[in-house]
């Protein structure tokens, strides 16, 4: 049997010890597959005396990423430290310089630093893999680079975060505000430390910015992405949407658009009976498509213990097997700079206002959306207050420009009460 592959892991909150779980269970089936024993030599974390429910004894201690990342005795350096700057891309660019390969769980590292990184490993003949950033335990990352390297892929959909999810699927089966989920996500420990990564649509936005580069082979540009949270979907939204046959999803687009990339993480509506309309819960979906292939579904658990963890050990057995690819599957100077000016694909759209109840205020609306260009495919309006009447409106597919124009003249009428939502009702 040839030498261990030996692992320094740093960072040991759920991902890390789920990693170390599978390690000391799996050993003798890990060595078998991999064709090399997978050995722990040191760990790190921030505190050394937590009980964290398994054995570390066996290990050496860091106190220092950055020391673990250059310890002789590390082949691989985990980093599941978590956060785009601080400790962990410092030892994660330390592993680097040492000529140690890399494994990650760090979306936000990847999606901020993701180029240089790659043009450091690359330059540096080590290589550095992420499949745990992306979508938990869903081998989305191998599904591209690896299942469909004979396609052109056409476009990445995905519901990428899974407490959106839940909130989003939670309000209406139980026909609960968002706050009130908010707050059970909270008891759940469903939330990431600062919650607006994810119902502010950005840790999902680091995943697409990551599968956008991946799929279409241009430089992670997350800056260039439009990111739209789910706090403004209301109840009242859900209901409107359920009842026209449509579900309301946090859902991440990339595809070609114009003379460059589309790549937006927005709250949408998707026909209910579509795969991504029917998922349910704290889960992640990921749909690919490719000239050849058609179209694939991906679904699973996106993130928990268990699942990251999965997606951490799949990487370390492929660097034990010698697989050894490019960290967004062309080389990084290849990776092209993604043009600008994308304009995004026309679409329907759903909009919902509130319009003061007076002669001519419907027939204002509908003047303006006509003068945009924008036709009405679908008009309701329903339960009065005294002065306000909620109006749904859905129209024909629209350029964005000309929706924007449309949605910018209503708030200068004087009969909207309110700014209007607007949803685009995605193709899939
Ligand atoms: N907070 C994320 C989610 C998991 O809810 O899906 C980590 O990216």
């Amino acid at each position: 049997m040839p030498t261990p592959l030996r692992l320094g892991i740093a960072g040991l909150g759920t991902v890390g010890v789920g990693t170390v779980r599978i390690v000391q269970r799996h050993a003798q089936m890990l060595a078998a597959r991999a064709g090399q024993a997978i050995e722990i030599t040191a760990v790190s974390a921030r505190s050394r005396n937590k009980d964290r429910g398994v054995q570390l004894d066996g290990y050496a201690w860091e106190d220092d990423p950055v020391a673990l990342a250059m310890r002789e005795d590390v082949d691989v350096f985990v980093e599941l430290i978590g956060g785009e700057d601080g400790p962990a891309k410092d030892a994660v660019e330390a592993a680097v310089s040492a000529g140690k390969d890399v494994v990650t769980a760090n979306k936000a590292l990847l999606a901020m630093h993701g180029q240089a990184l790659a043009e450091a490993a690359e330059a540096k003949g080590v290589t550095l893999r992420y499949e745990a950033a992306v979508a938990g335990g869903i081998p989305v990352i191998k599904a591209l680079t690896e299942g469909l390297a004979g396609n052109e892929i056409t476009r990445v959909m995905g519901v990428m975060n899974g407490t959106c999810n839940y909130i989003l699927t939670r309000m209406q089966s139980a026909g609960l505000d968002y706050t009130t989920v908010f707050k059970e996500c909270e008891e759940l420990g469903y939330l990431e430390a600062d919650p607006t990564l994810d119902v502010g649509g950005i840790d999902a936005g680091h995943k697409l910015a990551l599968l956008a580069a991946i799929a279409f082979g241009t430089k992670v540009d997350y800056g260039a992405l439009t990111i739209e949270g789910i706090e403004q979907i209301t109840i009242e939204d859900i209901e409107q949407a359920a009842d026209m046959g449509y579900r309301i999803k946090l859902l991440g687009v990339a595809q070609k658009s114009g003379n460059g990339l589309e790549a937006r993480m927005t709250p949408c509506l998707v026909p209910e009976s579509s795969p991504l309309g029917q998922l349910e819960g704290p889960t992640n979906m990921v749909v690919l498509e490719g000239d050849a292939v058609g179209q694939i579904v991906l679904r699973g658990a996106g993130a928990g213990e268990g699942p990251t963890a999965s997606a951490v050990i799949a990487d370390v057995c492929d660097l034990a097997r010698g697989i050894r690819l490019p960290v967004f599957g062309v080389a990084a100077k290849a990776l092209e700079t993604p043009k600008e000016n994308a304009v995004e694909t026309p679409s329907a759209y759903y909009l919902r206002m509130e319009l003061f109840d007076k002669p001519g205020a419907l027939a204002r609306i509908a003047a303006v959306l006509g003068d945009s260009g924008v036709s009405i495919d679908r008009m309701r309006q329903y339960g009065h207050s005294a002065e306000t009447a909620p109006v749904l409106i859905v129209t024909h597919k629209a350029a964005r420009d000309a929706l924007d124009t449309a949605l910018s003249a209503m708030r200068q009428t004087g009969v909207v009460a309110s700014a209007p939502v607007a949803l685009r009702i995605e193709d899939i």
